[in-house]
């Protein structure tokens, strides 16, 4: 072989040695095999000198230069085992038994889980749940519902006006007329959702909730209204709540009438939060005004019904004893977080 292929030859075995060492140490004795005092190419450039001048000065400029690449090569090597160290001994500081931190799982909020509870009892009793705008017409807010146009309802101190004929709705009964005016009787429907009132303090919120129920059919008699409500106060509440029904008035139904339940925090005897009457009032109701059949296109000699309305943040009160219909609407997480 030739001088020049000797040294092209120890180059290559060298940089490929050079590339598996594992450890500095093994570059320091690959150091040491070739460039060492009596390391190969060394040796290789100690011999040049035995040799004819016009090979010496080839194969002399090709010993230097392998010298160059494989000092370079060793210096790369141990320079990438020791970033290689460190990021190792980086991982290492992670203690992976450590336990993590948990990220605090969120929750269902007490409105929606209480809609959720009455709106599963009225499923179950065979209601169907719809639900409509917020932003209403005066026909189906007030008009088709028998409310005249001189109702203290209708007053500007009461409803939120967004002109003449569109509004908030201030309840959730234009439902009642949505539906009707869409479909034939038997009707049996129930209406989450949210109202607006101008009003706001301890037990009154600008916003608030009702759910609205309806049913619809040939001979529907107020025994009906009777059972379905008994059995839905006692589903929430306990079957060992009773229930009063006082005669009211609402322009949309007749008769009319108010149920109270016994109060849930003192059973009846008296307390605060029932004003000593031992009384709750939660639902307003009645059997379904013929007028109201009359704006819907529905025969009142033909069919009967009854329809409710209750509060959903007054059920949620008295449900978890809160005081203050506010604290509902802040989102102070030491408040939900009870729940
Ligand atoms: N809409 C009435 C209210 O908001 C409640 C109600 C609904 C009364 C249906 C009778 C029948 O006070």
């Amino acid at each position: 072989m030739t001088h020049k292929g000797q040294v092209e030859e120890l180059q290559a075995q060298a940089l490929a040695e050079i590339e598996k060492a594992g450890s500095a140490a093994d570059l320091e004795q690959l150091r040491v095999q070739y460039l060492g005092r009596k390391g190969r190419l060394t040796q290789i450039l100690r011999s040049l000198k035995n040799l004819p001048p016009e090979v010496r000065r080839e194969v002399g400029q090709q010993a230097n230069a392998a010298k160059e690449a494989l000092e370079a090569a060793l210096s790369q090597a141990l320079t990438t085992l020791k970033e290689e160290a460190l990021r190792a001994a980086a991982a290492r500081e992670i203690d992976v038994t450590l336990p993590g931190r948990r990220r605090a799982l969120g929750h269902i909020h007490p409105l929606t889980r209480i809609m959720n509870e009455i709106c599963d009892i009225f499923q179950r009793l065979g209601f169907e749940a719809v639900e409509g705008p917020e932003v209403e017409l005066d026909w189906y807010n007030f008009e088709a519902l028998n409310i005249p146009p001189d109702h203290p309802a209708r007053d500007m101190q009461d409803t939120f006006y967004f002109n003449d004929k569109v509004l908030l709705r201030t309840h959730t009964s234009p439902m009642q007329i949505r539906v009707m005016e869409k479909r034939r009787p038997p009707v049996r429907i129930i209406a989450p959702g949210k109202v607006y009132r101008r009003d706001s303090d301890m037990t009154h919120s600008p916003m608030f909730h009702q759910v609205e129920g309806l049913l619809v059919d040939r001979g529907v008699t107020f025994a009906d209204l009777k059972g379905v409500l008994t059995e839905f106060v006692q589903q929430l509440y306990g079957p060992e709540v009773s229930l009063r029904f006082r005669p009211s008035y609402f322009p949309f139904t007749e008769p009319s009438a108010e149920i109270d339940i016994a109060c849930v925090i003192c059973r009846g005897l008296g307390c605060r939060v029932c004003s000593a009457t031992g009384w709750l009032e939660v639902l307003g109701a009645g059997m379904v005004h013929p007028n109201v059949f009359e704006a819907v296109g529905y025969d009142p000699e033909e069919y009967t019904g009854f329809a409710f309305g209750l509060g959903v943040e007054r059920f949620a009160m008295l449900k978890y004893g809160i005081d203050d219909i506010r604290l509902f609407f802040e989102n102070d997480l030491r408040f939900l977080k009870q729940f």
